[in-house]
């Protein structure tokens, strides 16, 4: 900023000339008027009346007139800002009226518009009714136990008693998890939840009384009744005096409390290598109760007219099994069962084909209902 200064010849202001001061007044109106919003109006308003703006700059050379010259500037210099100040005011207010009005039309809710069309999701049915079995089990003091999906070998079979050459280690059957060049690893993904009795017996201290859900994988192309990635449940007590009849009054307890009071069951001889002796645990029909047998007359669609439909898996804890576990054979046995989620709700809803429950389309979810 210049200094005072008596010998300073105001002509030489040129800043200061009435005309220029004008001029700089008519371009800040000008500005304002021609801001089309808040932020073009923002930025005339630092470029028209900031501290480096014309007329701020003008304001400062008066310091530097004559008295009687500065008194003249001075007041044409207020008197511009004056107005530009107003003018910017009132423009600012034009614009902030029309931004409201504005918002209020866009942001508008329209209170009678429906609230609830977007359509709550539900939990897959293989889920609910995974659960369901669990509580089954669980009311009846069984604990839920879970392990890895990705499975040593060992755990997968050599514990479970199968023989290295047992066709269930073959390639077609078992995801074998390779390691760097292919190499051999030892580590497979799951082909059953059988893993998890080895596991949970080393883990606690008999008695032990275990539920098992959880995802397998097998060497399956999918289709109408095979997925390569499924479910199962795997069941394992262990204790003193524990007999075949525990185990068929367990399974025929779960039977009744998911298909309906009063269903028969019945053991056929099988082979397991981890059970010994080991069966498999079928149902009398739900639907049909054995009425289709032998009726062409009543053919039933859930059973085939077998009048039975197998539930799955099962028989008394391979004492073998028991030792690589860490268990004495000589006090303690136990029965386990295994079966697959996936069939069992086929079969409790009449579901045909496999496929339906693991490609995700809400069609087949919603029937299922709002089940939590
Ligand atoms: N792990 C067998 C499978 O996936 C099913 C099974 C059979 C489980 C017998 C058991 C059992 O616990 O006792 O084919």
């Amino acid at each position: 900023m210049s200094a005072p200064n008596k010998s300073y010849d105001p002509v030489e202001v040129e800043a200061l000339k009435p005309e220029e001061i004008e001029r700089m007044r008519d371009e800040a109106l000008a500005a304002f008027a021609a801001a089309a919003d808040l932020d073009a109006l923002r930025e005339a308003k630092t470029a028209h009346m900031g501290d480096r703006s014309p007329l701020a700059l003008a304001n400062r050379e008066i310091g530097a007139l004559p008295p009687q010259a500065k008194a003249e500037a001075g007041k044409r210099v207020g008197m511009a800002r004056g107005a530009v100040n107003k003018a910017m005011a009132a423009r600012q207010a034009e614009l902030e009226a029309e931004r409201d009005a504005r918002v209020l039309v866009e942001e508008a809710v329209d209170v009678t518009l429906p609230y609830d069309r977007v359509p709550a999701g539900a939990r897959h049915p293989l889920t609910t009714f995974m659960e369901r079995v669990e509580d089954i089990f669980v009311s009846m003091g069984y604990e839920v136990a879970e392990g890895p999906e990705v499975e040593a070998e060992w755990f997968n079979f050599d514990a479970l008693n199968f023989t290295p050459d047992h066709p269930a280690r073959a390639m077609q059957d078992t995801f074998f998890v390779a390691g760097p060049k292919k190499a051999e690893t030892g580590v497979v993904l799951r082909t059953h939840t059988s893993p998890v009795q080895i596991r949970s017996m080393l883990d606690r201290e008999p008695p032990l009384y275990i539920v098992c859900p959880g995802r397998v994988y097998r060497t399956d192309e999918l289709d109408a009744t095979h997925t390569p990635v499924f479910h199962q449940i795997e069941l394992l007590a262990i204790d003193e005096g524990l007999t075949m009849t525990d185990l068929k009054g367990t399974i025929e307890h779960m039977a009744r409390a998911l298909f309906g009071e009063g269903l028969e069951t019945r053991l056929r001889p099988a082979y397991f290598p981890f059970t010994e002796p080991s069966a498999e645990l079928d149902m009398q029909c739900y639907v049909c109760r054995g009425a289709s047998v032998g009726n062409p007359e009543r053919p039933c669609r859930t059973c085939s007219s077998e009048g039975w439909i197998e539930l799955g898996g099962c028989g008394m804890v391979n004492p073998r099994v028991l030792v690589a576990a860490g268990i004495d054979p000589e006090k303690y046995s136990g029965f386990a069962f295994g079966f697959g989620i996936e069939r069992m709700l086929m079969f409790r809803h009449n579901v045909e084909d496999m496929r339906d429950m693991v490609e995700g389309d809400v069609r087949f979810t919603r029937p299922f209902g709002m089940e939590i």
